[in-house]
């Protein structure tokens, strides 16, 4: 524990909110949440849930009608397959990261992570024991972490390597092409990629790319909380490679027995186009 720092961005955000409640008037620039509410749509769709009794467990794995959807948006949004059987609905993307790295660290395996990167990242990592080798990045590789940067830091040790695209907090991106090399590279080294693409769509132009056209032997981690302004619903999901989902389904049944069963029945209106439409 005493390696654990503080989220402080949540430190300050409770201060802030206490502020709030003594009559203050806050501009809140702390917390990476949308200035927007949830989609009409999507409140409607949990309290219609709550009022038709859907208050017990789901699987552990998700509301498979869920799963089902998120792999139909895979599919609409960046044309690329993705069975359903290979997504795990989360507590939020913390809860997916939290299983990714649960399932593929052992004590003292590296971790490769950009600095400056998601401050929680790394206490994951020490909390299961593991080594975090931080890489500094900067304005000449967009602040990310590249094939050549790899070949300095990845050892014979290291077993994951950590992205995020768009990432937190510089909001730069991988492009497709240095995505598909780094992905090569971990490949051959016989480690595995986790790649956090929660800012996804959050971008000034163009739609992007998933990390899953390119590879099915990766992880993804993704979330309704920000493109779908779902912050405070705590839901989100993980793409994993098909070998590993007995796995992953065995510790979320561990960790968290399954996610909030409104907010997923809520999350299911996300995909709709009057949800999309309101948040465009
Ligand atoms: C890069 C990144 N990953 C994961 C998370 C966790 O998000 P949540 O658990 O709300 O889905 C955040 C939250 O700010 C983030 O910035």
């Amino acid at each position: 524990m005493q390696k654990i720092q503080p989220f402080r961005v949540m430190a300050l955000l409770a201060e802030a909110k206490k502020l709030e409640a003594e009559g203050r008037s806050i501009v809140h620039l702390e917390v990476g949440e949308p200035d927007f509410i949830t989609p009409e749509p999507i409140i409607e769709a949990g309290i219609e849930a709550l009022k038709k009794g859907k208050t017990h467990y789901t699987p552990s794995a998700g509301k498979p009608a869920l799963r089902e959807a998120i792999s139909q948006y895979y599919q609409d949004s960046f044309n690329v397959n993705v069975s359903a059987n290979r997504i795990l609905i989360t507590p939020g993307a913390s809860g997916a990261l939290q299983l990714a790295l649960n399932v593929l660290i052992n004590p003292d395996d590296k971790v490769i992570m950009a600095d400056p990167g998601y401050p929680c990242n790394r206490n994951f990592v020490y909390l299961l024991g593991g080594k975090v080798q931080a890489v500094d990045v900067d304005a000449d590789t967009g602040f990310q972490i590249t094939v050549e940067s790899l070949k300095k830091h990845w050892r014979d040790d290291t077993r994951v390597l950590l992205l995020a695209t768009p990432s937190n907090p510089t909001g730069t991106l991988i492009d497709r092409k240095e995505m598909k090399f780094i992905l090569e590279f971990v490949e051959e080294r016989n480690g595995m990629v986790i790649v956090d693409e929660i800012y996804q769509g959050l971008t000034y132009s163009g739609t992007g790319f998933t990390a899953l056209e390119m590879s099915d032997n990766i992880f993804v981690i993704n979330s309704f909380s920000k493109y779908f302004g779902m912050t405070g619903w705590r839901v989100g999901w993980i793409v994993v490679p098909d070998d590993y989902v007995s796995d992953v389904d065995k510790l979320a049944q561990n960790l968290y027995l399954a996610a909030s069963t409104p907010s997923q029945e809520a999350a299911l209106s996300a995909f709709k186009p009057e949800s999309i439409s309101d948040f465009k």
